[in-house]
């Protein structure tokens, strides 16, 4: 494992960013924050949770074409955007050694903890497999990747959808300039659906989301010095049909004052005001159809779960 972006740069990254958030007329944190330790843990909890149907029907998708998909895709480098635990890639690389030559792992993640815990057991189940991780930001990073042959870049969970329209562009850019001809890519897309259904999801009867929501306001106490009251804050998820994504934030329960010391900042929220933590988009086929033609990326193929409610896309370099 090693850093592309080293610690200093990350804090430096995050006073900027907290600076901002905390600073604009609707107060927002980006969502990248979320994953320290304790949060990469809360994610992996919010993955087993009956209401997050997103993993289990990504499961399924990749249980039934990972064989396939590697057979003919052959690649061989496996890189990996916000690999988390890597545990649904397990069946991809499982597959990778199946069916061709590749042995090379590139896990990507901000969350050191969660990239060192993944390597290593990965390490100890494969011998033959050859794992290089990289601390960074995905969006700002991909391009120091050193490629080895044939590459497969592979975005799981719809973490894509965490991306607004325009980051979502030059993330879907930087992709397509990281693949070479005969390169493949390969993106989990969660669909929209029931709106039900997708608000349990973000606003589970166990409170993992909630506290995984709070988690942001962890780290920014601890990163900057700060005193937010975590009791202050609840955690609040809603649906917005004219963007078809879910946005979760926290909203403040009584005025609260708090100062973050690293900044110099005093940040005063009035009751009922809302800290904006992150966006979950929705898509649809036609939206990913669109958003690769307008990145230079094609869609080869569209796979689906047998209840239609996540798709993975598999794609080219224009
Ligand atoms: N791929 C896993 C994890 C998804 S959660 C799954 O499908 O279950 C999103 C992951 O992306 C987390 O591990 C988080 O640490 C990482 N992440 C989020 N934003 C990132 C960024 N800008 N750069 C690198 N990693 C990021
Ligand atoms: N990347 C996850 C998603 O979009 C993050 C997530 C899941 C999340 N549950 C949450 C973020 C609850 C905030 C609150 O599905």
């Amino acid at each position: 494992v090693s850093q592309l972006t080293p610690p200093k740069d990350y804090r430096s990254q995050l006073l900027e960013d907290v600076f901002y958030g905390f600073t604009a007329y609707r107060k927002y944190l980006p969502s990248k924050y979320f994953y320290d330790g304790r949060g990469s843990e809360l994610f992996e909890q919010i993955t087993e949770l009956p209401e997050y149907y997103l993993t289990n029907a990504e499961t399924e998708i990749l249980a039934e074409h990972a064989d396939s998909l590697m057979a003919r895709i052959q690649p061989d480098e496996l890189v990996e955007l916000g690999s988390g635990s890597s545990r649904k890639t397990i069946m991809l690389i499982e597959a990778m050694y199946r069916s061709g030559p590749g042995r090379r792992y590139v896990p990507i993640d901000i969350s050191e903890d969660a990239l060192r815990a993944a390597a290593k057991e990965l390490c100890g189940a494969y011998t033959w497999l050859e794992v290089e991780g990289l601390v960074g930001d995905f969006v700002a990073d991909l391009d120091k990747v050193r490629r080895r042959g044939r590459r497969l870049i592979v975005f799981l969970g719809s973490t894509i959808g965490n991306y607004v329209p325009t980051l979502r562009y030059s993330l879907l850019r930087s992709v397509a300039s990281a693949l070479d001809a005969g390169d493949s890519f390969l993106l989990g897309v969660d669909l929209v659906k029931d709106e039900a259904t997708m608000v349990a999801a973000y606003d589970d009867a166990a409170g993992v989301s909630s506290e995984f929501n709070l988690n942001i306001l962890r780290v920014v106490n601890r990163e900057l010095d700060g005193d937010l009251p975590l009791d202050a804050f609840e955690h609040v998820t809603r649906f917005d049909p004219i963007s078809s994504c879910m946005a979760q934030s926290l909203r403040a329960k009584r005025p609260v004052v708090a100062n973050l010391k690293a900044l110099d900042l005093a940040v005063s929220f009035v009751e009922g005001e809302e800290i904006h933590t992150e966006v979950s988009c929705k898509f649809t086929r036609s939206q990913v159809e669109q958003d690769f033609a307008d990145a230079g990326l094609a869609v080869d193929d569209w796979l689906t779960d047998s209840e239609d409610r996540f798709a993975l896309v598999v794609g080219s370099g224009g």
